[in-house]
């Protein structure tokens, strides 16, 4: 059965816990799907991870929409979910032109935005469009010289109390779910009580409704360094270095391929007859 944002709202309400995973083309997408994950987003994560930037800052909106196309083919039953890029939404126009974009051209059944009180006219223009919004708090990676850095958000009243105002905000605004990153298990849980839309959470503990992770970090496959709310379930970057450095000893040795197993045949006469 297809997930959809009313799915995912009524998932919360009969209090079960929604899994997601990001993917960005159409292999990886048909994997997941198949898994039985309950939405794939086609997140700006996709500037680090695909096209190897250092940040998500330089992500465009043909970036967004040539990946999500790919995944919106491989997705059967995840719901997908795909990010606005930074920039993207400044302004309210701004918002619902690059919003329609994302559904039109690359298939998004939803959009997601980093914000909150700030972006409450831009999640309600967009939702008054009849396209669904997920918000995203906490640590936004969009906001990483804002921050000054990768760092956990909410550890103290001030910064607390201004993501509690935002969850609010965003609920009011028309938001389906919200993703919760890099803030204290406490914070994440009294804004999971609070709110009655579906808190998605990657660091944020597991008092939210779901959880989201980028799925190179789930299989270890980018970067040397884990992150402390990830955990590895396979280690794929591991498998895949071995598998290609035999391959290449293989054909320097001269033990791959094998004509036998791996070649195609012809008559000998024809070589004869070739001029
Ligand atoms: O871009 C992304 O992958 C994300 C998730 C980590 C929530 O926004
Ligand atoms: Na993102």
């Amino acid at each position: 059965m297809k997930n959809t944002a009313v799915t995912f709202r009524a998932a919360k309400a009969k209090g079960e816990k929604l899994s997601m995973l990001t993917a960005y083309d159409y292999t990886t997408a048909k994997l997941v799907d198949e898994s039985g994950i309950d939405g794939i987003l086609v997140g700006d994560s996709l500037g680090m991870v695909m096209l190897g930037y250092d940040s998500t800052l330089p992500v465009t909106m043909e970036d967004m929409i040539h990946h999500a196309k790919c995944v919106t083919r491989g997705a059967k039953n995840a719901l997908v979910v795909v990010d606005l890029p930074f920039m993207a939404y400044h302004t309210v126009d701004q918002a619902v032109e690059n919003a329609g974009r994302l559904v039109k051209e690359g298939g998004a059944q939803a959009v997601k935005l980093e914000g909150g009180v700030a972006f409450h006219d831009q999640i309600k223009a967009i939702v008054t469009a009849s396209i669904p919004v997920m918000a995203h708090l906490g640590l936004t990676p969009q906001s990483v010289n804002a921050f000054g850095g990768f760092k956990v958000q909410g550890k103290n009243i001030k910064t607390a109390q201004q993501i509690l105002d935002d969850a609010r905000a965003i609920e009011d605004a028309g938001a389906f779910a919200v993703v919760l990153e890099g803030v204290p298990t406490l914070l994440a849980k009294k804004i999971t009580e609070e709110l009655s839309i579906p808190t998605i959470g990657i660091g944020a503990g597991d008092v939210t409704d779901g959880q989201i992770l980028v799925y190179q970090d789930l299989l270890n496959m980018y970067g040397e360094m884990k992150p402390k709310f990830v955990r590895h379930y396979a280690e794929i970057g591991a498998q895949m270095r071995d598998a290609f450095a035999r391959y290449s000893a293989d054909v320097k040795s001269g033990a791959f391929p094998d004509n036998d197993r791996e070649g195609f045949k012809m008559d000998e006469s024809i070589l004869s007859e070739l001029h």
